[in-house]
């Protein structure tokens, strides 16, 4: 088993900001996953709630990339602070092709306007409800901008978000964890301005001035999504599993040829998760996870940015 292949290519599951959480340890004939705490969001996820659903992005990496090499998983333990592979030699096919793995991207630019595909394998999914209508998706659209605007107010949200910004090629991090400019669709100049909008006091007059939801805004943006898709899962359910079924639906999204850019504002925020559960039907029981903005993926693919392996893997 090459454990560095593993870890590698698991560690392509998408994460909350592209913190990478996760960090893995072989045990014997298994491998032990765990969170790492310098890795965690205090403000935006005090819960740690994001952190465990990327958990969950990554358990799933691991038993693609896993499959990927002629074993599978026999059983998972896990309590709130580690989870247990139990991995066996099994020569069936690899559950997703590196390919897919590769391809799956958060593409958050405008999506190009081209003929829908089709998502008919994934509106069969229980836990996805799905829109293509352009007046829901505009109402959506401005929910979010809403939503988000009243979430940057808070100053500590906007300077840990600054802290898993990379917004010059110089910085330190720039192709190793967060988000770069590149990833986040901002040319040299917007990179420059974002920096400077978000940060405090600029933030709070740009405010005053009622001009900081205009610059923050993705309505234009979110307004060309082919579909909107909101990912709901049962009441009280382990959000590592979340996470799982999350990378699933990705994965299925990435082989129908569609980018995602989610918006987790609308299920955080109270207020904004009522109101969507109620525009997509949300069947009771079942709580909204996370409200996916789907659009053809881009052309060519970026690079995607990890941590190297040694950093991941706890001897
Ligand atoms: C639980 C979770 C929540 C996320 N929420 C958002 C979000 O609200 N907005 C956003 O732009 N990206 C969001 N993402 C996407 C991550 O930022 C993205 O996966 C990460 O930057 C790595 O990039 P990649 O998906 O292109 O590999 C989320 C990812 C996860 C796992």
């Amino acid at each position: 088993m090459n454990v560095h292949e593993i870890i590698s290519e698991a560690n392509l599951a998408p994460s909350v900001h592209n913190t990478q959480p996760t960090c893995w340890q072989v045990d014997g004939n298994g491998l032990i996953l765990s969170l790492n705490n310098h890795r965690l969001l205090d403000v935006a996820d005090p819960q740690a709630r994001d952190a465990r659903l990327s958990m969950g992005t990554a358990l799933l990496g691991t038993w693609i990339a896993a499959s990927r090499q002629g074993f599978g998983v026999k059983g998972i333990d896990h309590d709130r602070h580690r989870i247990r592979l139990e991995l066996v030699a099994d020569n069936s096919t690899p559950i997703w092709e590196h390919d897919t793995v590769m391809a799956r991207t958060t593409f958050r630019e405008g999506f190009a306007s081209l003929p829908k595909s089709s998502l008919s394998g994934i509106s069969t999914r229980i836990d996805t409800s799905i829109t293509d209508t352009p007046a829901m998706i505009r109402s959506i659209a401005e929910l979010n901008d809403s939503t988000s605007h009243g979430i940057m107010r808070d100053k500590a949200f906007r300077a840990e978000l600054r802290r898993w910004m990379r917004l010059s090629k110089r910085h330190a991090n720039w192709s190793r964890d967060g988000m770069n400019a590149n990833a986040l669709g901002l040319s040299r100049l917007e990179a420059i301005g974002a920096s400077r909008v978000l940060s405090t006091p600029v933030f709070e007059c740009l405010d005053k001035l009622g001009v900081a939801a205009k610059l923050t805004g993705e309505f234009s943006k979110t307004c060309t999504s082919h579909y909107v898709i909101a990912f709901h899962r049962p009441e009280g359910e382990d959000p590592l599993d979340s996470g799982v079924a999350f990378y699933e639906l990705w994965l299925e999204l990435t082989q129908c040829k569609q980018a995602v850019w989610p918006m987790a504002a609308l299920a955080d925020d109270p207020d904004a998760r009522k109101q969507v559960e109620d525009w997509f039907d949300v069947p009771a029981g079942r709580q909204l996870i996370n409200v996916l903005r789907v659009g053809p993926l881009p052309k060519s693919a970026r690079s995607k940015t990890r941590l190297p392996v040694n950093e991941l893997l706890i001897q």
